[in-house]
């Protein structure tokens, strides 16, 4: 007979939703700077990460914007709806204690993830807001930081 922890574990898994966010200009992937960011399309990796998440009994929505103030809204809406945050904040990442702030304020697991290797780039790019709030990070992998990256935190959200 199955034990009863492994029934709940079940059911909590089954409830388990994850915010995904993508900063600036990320609208863009594809286009912009491949030979940086890749060819894949935002919308491919959306439809990978979906592909995970109903895989491991999870749900997901993903937004992108151009905006901080969106990201901080969604953020927050997140507060009582998911249970763990994907996020790349593009350039934000280095700029934005806003964004750091709303990350630690909702107190959510979070990921953080980038496409290139943000440490191998100029050196701006080698600070993050975002890394101290979160979880870990994935960096450097292309679309694959996000596969990556989700897989970590459902993972961790089940640990
Ligand atoms: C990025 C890295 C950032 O430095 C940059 O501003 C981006 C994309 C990445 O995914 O590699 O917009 O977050």
């Amino acid at each position: 007979m199955e034990h009863p922890c492994s029934v709940v574990v079940r059911y909590y898994n089954s409830r388990m939703h994850i915010l995904v966010l993508h900063g600036p200009n990320l609208n863009l992937l594809g286009l912009r700077e491949p030979e940086v960011y890749g060819k894949t399309s935002l919308a491919d990796i959306d439809r990978a990460l979906h592909e995970i998440a109903g895989r491991r009994a999870a749900s997901l929505a993903a937004l992108q914007s151009n905006h901080e103030g969106a990201l901080i809204d969604a953020l927050h809406a997140a507060r009582t709806t998911a249970h763990g945050v994907l996020i790349n904040p593009g350039g934000l990442t280095h700029t934005s204690v806003a964004l750091r702030d709303a990350i630690a304020g909702i107190a959510l697991p979070c990921v953080e993830v980038h496409l290139s290797n943000v440490h191998k780039r100029e050196e701006f790019r080698h600070h993050s807001f975002i890394s101290a709030v979160s979880v870990g990070t994935v960096v450097g992998f292309g679309w694959r930081s996000y596969t990556l990256g989700l897989t970590a935190l459902l993972d961790h959200l089940e640990s």
